[in-house]
């Protein structure tokens, strides 16, 4: 809207002022009309729930709301996947979603294409959330979500291990790799894995690594690249390196999430970079390194690495039902009583920013407050509606690379100039 004159905006405001926000939070002028203060029965669509906990949420506000009762569709639990399928629904024109339970790398995409409809900013409490989520759910100025779950990446390790070693656990890439190396083959162990399936997984994994060199790939959005640079050249290599001096398995060139967590869970692991849902995972009674193991922030070359911002945004179907109980459910969802259970139940970081100074849940979860941290510094994914595009090119170049089929050097060249080719087209 930056074209407008102070005259155009002006009729704007009075339009939306005598149109209306339909008063239950999706915008009125977002071409539901009186049908945003629908309400009725509904259906919430999500990726696969890892840790179980999403049910019982809904069975509460299914008892307190008998006309507006929820019914869960878990799709697969891989990024790319639920978004596939998610999208094969919004594209056929049917209208068996509401509420989207979307990744936080599709909201600018899934609202560039009039999947979900806008939001009317005050109906929901952004400010006591943390401030990065919050931008990951607008596009074009405009409220497309709320946020929901955050997530960092944190690199887990073997404490027992190092305690017996008398080694802290690394914040560098070099100790990494030395411990990796030296120490896991002791203990009859792998040394390192992430997500490094050609997928949403991997590109998370390549873009942290070249962040944590100081790099980027995109930046302004997507708009400028900026992957050939020695930054981006010495993240690559650090996966690329962990392949040929063997630290990396080649079974984790095979990993998403559940594979990489299952591994380090299972006790087959040194360290593993994964979300912090896998703590819970990996506490529990029965699991083979539980109490064993510990989680800092990623390393990087020097110090402390990046994290990207994971996390997922709850938005508004545009062909939603009921469009005022699906805000209402958001509303919910987002309630600080809510989000609480969903670090409790779920093991998922929540997004309201007091619940990381909570005395009572610090004790019960001491790495809250590295969490926080990460989150805060962590690095979003472009705002682009072609990101899809983006992060296969991205995939494709870093598989490449892992393969030991390209060098550094000439994977960052060939991700420009795709890249370059993918921001020229539109
Ligand atoms: C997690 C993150 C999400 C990311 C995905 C990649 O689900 O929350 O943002 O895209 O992992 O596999």
């Amino acid at each position: 809207m930056r074209w407008m004159h102070a005259a155009g905006r002006a009729l704007l405001v009075a339009a939306v002022v005598l149109a209306g926000y339909a008063g239950f939070g999706v915008r009125a002028d977002a071409g539901g009309g009186a049908a945003s203060e629908r309400r009725g029965p509904l259906t919430l669509v999500t990726a696969g729930d890892l840790t179980d906990y999403l049910s019982p949420l809904l069975d509460d506000w299914n008892r307190d709301h008998p006309d507006e009762r929820v019914t869960l569709v878990e799709l697969p639990d891989s990024a790319d996947e639920t978004r596939a399928q998610m999208i094969s629904e919004l594209r056929s024109g049917r209208d068996r979603f509401d509420v989207l339970n979307i990744d936080v790398a599709w909201t600018s995409e899934f609202a560039a294409a009039g999947w979900i409809s806008p939001l009317e900013r005050d109906r929901f409490p952004l400010d006591a959330f943390l401030r990065p989520v919050v931008d990951t759910a607008t596009f074009d100025g405009r409220l497309y979500a709320v946020p929901y779950v955050t997530n960092a990446g944190l690199l887990y390790y073997r404490k027992d291990i190092l305690d017996r070693e008398g080694e802290q656990p690394p914040r560098t890439w070099a100790e990494l790799a030395r411990q990796a190396r030296t120490l896991a083959p002791k203990y009859g162990l792998d040394g390192y894995a992430g997500q490094f399936l050609p997928y949403e997984g991997l590109t998370v994994n390549a873009t942290e690594a070249v962040h944590s060199a100081g790099g980027s790939i995109l930046r302004d959005d997507g708009a400028r690249v900026t992957v050939d640079s020695d930054a981006a050249r010495a993240g690559l290599r650090f996966l690329a390196d962990g392949v040929r001096d063997g630290w990396i398995p080649r079974e984790a060139l095979g990993y998403k999430e559940e594979e990489s967590r299952q591994a380090f869970q299972d006790g087959r692991l040194l360290f593993l970079r994964n979300w912090p849902y896998v703590y819970a995972d990996a506490s529990a009674e029965g699991a083979n390194v539980a109490g064993r193991f510990g989680a800092v922030p990623l390393p990087g070359p020097a110090g402390p690495g990046a994290s990207v911002l994971g996390g997922s945004n709850l938005a508004v179907s545009s062909r939603a039902r009921h469009p005022a109980s699906a805000a209402d459910l958001i509303s919910y969802l987002t309630s600080e009583r809510v989000q609480r259970r969903v670090l409790t139940e779920g093991s998922l970081p929540p997004v309201r920013a007091a619940l990381y100074e909570d005395p009572e849940l610090i004790r019960a979860y001491p790495y809250l407050p590295t969490l926080r941290q990460s989150v805060l510094s962590a690095v979003p994914r472009p705002k682009s509606p072609r990101y899809d595009q983006v992060s296969l090119a991205v995939q494709a170049v870093a598989q490449d690379v892992m393969a030991l089929r390209q060098t550094p050097e000439q994977a960052a060249a060939r991700l420009a100039r795709e890249l370059g080719t993918i921001s020229r087209r539109g």
